[in-house]
């Protein structure tokens, strides 16, 4: 890493971390003491502080909550089984957040901070890490748009903040799935390929609409004909076909997940196939029907590798095999942890070992 950054550290008084039964929490509402934040201004970052965690004074015009100027990432850091601290592919992390921030024509977060920002939020909060199996920190990196001004047009002025939040699985189940045939999550040419907030909060009603139905989350399909499979919105999707390893291929409105990544290196090294390409709706449910499909999972930083059990498709329900018999996906997610907890060597390099 480049020179040592000039961080203000502030200390919390009283720390939250006493009487918190990690085993208990649900995703993303706890945050550990401290967080992280930067400024922008000037067309340059300064200002770095970790501070106790807690309210940002704001005004109500910032352009982030008129103009959608708002970008985030995922990923975690992981007690490993000799007591280090690691952080699982944070460079895919950082290029990804600078990807995203072109795109929203907002500036890019310079390597040192994004990751001397993690190390020192670290360092202070080691203890909100959990050492149980399963478990890890959450890292949210976020950026906004500061400028308190309703023309529109990009800010000048930005912050960036790093949340951590200690995190088992995000989906505690096998997920019963809708394809979503008549809303649509991204278009080619937009920004489905970045994580910024706008793509979350249309996201929101058709799966709230979906939730009545009984479901857990949505399989969006292409907007322009709903015929191919795109991703799950919170996590990328993943097929077993015919024994092969099938993913809709990336795109402008798929986003380039690190986990799917990871699972596709994995998958190749343990000399499964890999097809990353389009993925029709039909092909899966009709191989549903005929048993080429026998595995089906959402991949993502939060939701790892969580199987899904059922597809709903136009008013029908497809029963995906039992997962005790998916020994693909078992595999790959068992192999993704021994690395992760270093109980496997990191042949990838893909841990950063902080401290
Ligand atoms: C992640 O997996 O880190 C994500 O950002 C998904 C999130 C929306 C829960």
């Amino acid at each position: 890493m480049n020179e040592t950054l000039d961080i203000t550290i502030t200390k919390t008084d009283q720390s939250r971390l006493t009487g918190i039964d990690f085993a208990q929490l649900p995703f993303g509402k706890v945050f550990s003491d401290h967080m992280f934040i930067a400024e922008y201004n000037n067309g340059e970052w300064s200002n770095l502080q970790v501070l106790p965690y807690g309210p940002v004074p704001m005004s109500p015009a910032i352009s982030a909550l008129h103009y959608g100027q708002a970008i985030f990432e995922g990923l975690k850091a992981y007690k490993q089984a000799d007591g280090k601290i690691s952080v699982f592919r944070a460079d895919k992390n950082f290029e990804r957040f600078n990807k995203s921030a072109h795109r929203m024509a907002m500036p890019a977060i310079p390597k040192e901070i994004f990751m001397q920002g993690i190390a020192a939020l670290l360092e202070i909060d080691e203890a909100w890490i959990p050492a149980l199996d399963g478990y890890s920190l959450y890292i949210r990196p976020v950026m906004y748009a500061t400028d308190p001004y309703l023309g529109v047009r990009a800010s000048d002025t930005y912050t960036f903040c790093l949340l951590t939040t200690p995190t088992g699985h995000y989906y505690s189940k096998a997920l019963k799935v809708k394809v979503e045939t008549e809303f649509t999550r991204a278009d080619d040419g937009g920004v489905g390929f970045a994580k910024t907030a706008g793509n979350y909060a249309r996201s929101l009603y058709p799966f709230a609409e979906a939730q009545k139905e009984g479901f857990d989350q949505l399989i969006w399909t292409d907007a322009a004909t709903h015929e191919f499979i795109e991703e799950a919105g919170t996590a990328n999707l993943i097929f077993v076909i015919n024994g092969k390893l099938v993913t809709p291929s990336v795109r402008s409105t798929v986003l380039d997940g690190v986990t799917r990544d990871t699972i596709i290196t994995l998958a190749k090294r343990a000399g499964v196939e890999v097809e990353e390409r389009r993925v029709s709706v039909k092909e899966v449910i009709e191989g549903i029907q005929s048993g080429a499909v026998t595995d089906a999972f959402a991949a993502g930083t939060a939701a790892t590798v969580t199987p899904i059990g059922e597809i709903g498709y136009e008013g029908q329900l497809y029963q995906l095999p039992a997962v005790e018999t998916r020994t693909v996906s078992a595999g790959i997610a068992k192999a993704l942890n021994d690395i992760r907890y270093g109980l496997a060597p990191d042949e990838f390099g893909w841990n950063w070992i902080v401290r």
